[in-house]
């Protein structure tokens, strides 16, 4: 799955912001990339405090990403191209500007009060609990002077949390589903799921919890029985309609609850992994994790940078070699790997100074626009877009790397067509192999008839990785030796996805053994 965060990712209307118009111009690249489905970031009418995710209308397009004829047509020419498409949906909050918390912000008495969650002062006339909202390092919780109750907001003052434990609220949530649906979307990201449920006494975060509450405490059991009541309203529809959650827990195990019994969500964001430094050591342990407490329950998802996280080459160091290493490593690990657009180009973080920062959360350096070609404006209208452009556009491209073999864009292709022709790296088993130097993993995935072997040098120095890591080299990280014999050998922050070598003997010709 590809993440398109629609504000960075092409222009189509000429105002220097992405939208609706520019990505149907460029569903060609993720065609020719070879990406499944695409996930867009909001869409919907915001006063985009958020940008996007503080919604105030969840059946229409904002005006500046296009119309709903354009989202139609997006999708139209997307199932045309054989990939699906998924919108994020946005649960957990509103935008306050969203005509119900207008209506529950009122008064007491209006109906849809209890659509929100008000609490009346502490007794000292503070917020009510202890919790602190995102970013800010100030209370989750915001006084209405007219009503003389705090609302509760995880994240902005304008975006109010929705009370799901209000089974109009689950109605009318549901029937924005519904709407996206009929229309032929594939599926949904869902914001902030973990956080949907929560306990009505709202204790206060323990001392000895971080207080950040989206982190920690909102991994309440009512949540449950919503995805339960969500999965059944997308099993109800015909073809393959998918959620994933994003479950912003930083505990393998507990992420893995998400998957309940098969009957929760299809796929939950696991963040560990994104959050582990690009070391052997590390990855080892997470590959275990996820192993131990995924696999047993759900089918493991896989990503490295997202619109909310400092861009993985950036983590990882700047090399691009390393960004090369940690494409083999995603694209060919157990499970759904999500890439966010750009990290095929190997983008890093983009330097945002001061006076052009945006984000009240302070992501605007991986939100940055994505370069199309090497002319001054990048393809989009205006040499000057709404963020400033990520470092080396000039050079690091669409149209350049397309052009090169030997780009990363390329190899992230390559890495796509040899997932789409392997049922063993689709959904084949996987299995670490023992006896590679401390700084390699290495492991095997295989189906029936299909095997497909990878190794990932994390470290620093050449290695010599010994037998039983044999067969042709079908992906090399850094292109050397593809459809050669695999030499053994792996060079620094590098990885190599090996078949089995087809071998003729000479005793029957024509019959043809697998090796590896
Ligand atoms: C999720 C989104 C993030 C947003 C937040 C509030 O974490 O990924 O971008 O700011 O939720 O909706």
């Amino acid at each position: 799955m590809y993440q398109v965060y629609p504000r960075s990712f092409a222009d189509g209307t000429g105002d220097g912001v992405g939208d609706l118009p520019g990505l149907r111009a460029h569903l060609e690249h993720l065609s020719w990339l070879g990406v499944d489905a695409v996930w867009l970031s909001p869409i919907y009418p915001s006063p985009m405090a958020d940008f996007g995710y503080d919604v105030a209308d969840y059946c229409a397009v904002d005006p500046l990403f296009g119309t709903l004829a354009d989202l139609d047509a997006v999708v139209a020419d997307a199932h045309h191209l054989g990939i699906r498409v998924l919108l994020d949906w946005v649960p957990n909050h509103t935008s306050d500007a969203h005509p119900w918390f207008q209506a529950s912000r009122s008064s007491r008495d209006d109906p849809k009060r209890d659509w929100y969650i008000w609490r009346d002062p502490a007794p000292d006339g503070g917020p009510p609990n202890n919790w602190m909202r995102a970013w800010g390092g100030t209370p989750a919780w915001t006084f209405d002077e007219a009503s003389g109750q705090w609302y509760l907001h995880l994240f902005l003052p304008e975006q109010p949390d929705l009370n799901w434990a209000n089974p109009e609220v689950e109605v009318a949530m549901h029937a924005t589903l519904r709407f996206w649906l009929d229309r032929g979307v594939d599926g949904f990201r869902i914001d902030v799921v973990h956080a949907l449920g929560k306990d009505p006494a709202l204790p206060d975060t323990p001392a000895d919890l971080s207080p950040i509450p989206h982190a920690t405490l909102n991994d309440d059991p009512r949540t449950h029985p919503i995805l339960r009541r969500l999965r059944t309203l997308l099993d109800g529809y015909d073809g393959d309609r998918v959620m994933v959650g994003e479950v912003f827990l930083l505990d393998t195990a507990r992420v893995a609850t998400y998957y309940g019994d098969g009957d929760e969500l299809h796929l939950a964001f696991n963040f560990p992994p994104l959050f582990a430094p690009f070391t052997a050591t590390s990855w080892r342990k997470q590959l275990a994790r996820v192993e131990r407490e995924v696999a047993p329950v759900g089918w493991p998802t896989w990503v490295l940078s997202n619109h909310d996280v400092v861009r993985h080459r950036t983590r990882y160091g700047g090399d691009e070699a390393r960004a090369r290493a940690a494409a083999v490593l995603l694209l060919t690990l157990r499970g759904t790997p999500f890439l966010y657009a750009g990290e095929e180009l190997g983008l890093a973080q983009a330097e945002i100074p001061p006076e052009r920062v945006v984000d009240p959360g302070g992501r605007d350096g991986c939100r940055a626009p994505i370069p199309w070609d090497g002319t001054p404006e990048h393809g989009w209208s205006t040499t000057d877009p709404w963020l400033p452009w990520p470092p080396e556009a000039e050079r690091r491209n669409v149209a350049n790397q397309r052009e090169d073999p030997a780009s990363v864009m390329h190899l992230y292709r390559r890495l796509l067509a040899a997932r789409r022709s392997s049922p063993a790296l689709q959904d084949g088993t996987m299995e670490l192999i023992d006896g590679v130097p401390e700084d390699v993993i290495a492991w095997r995935r295989r189906s029936p008839g299909d095997e497909r072997i990878v190794a990932v040098n994390f470290g620093p120095e050449t290695v010599a990785v010994d037998a039983p890591l044999g067969g042709v080299v079908e992906v090399a990280s850094d292109g050397a030796g593809e459809g050669r014999l695999f030499t053994g050998t792996l060079g620094p922050s590098s990885a190599v996805l090996l078949r089995p070598a087809v071998t003729t003997s000479p005793a029957s010709p024509g019959s043809a053994s697998l090796a590896l």
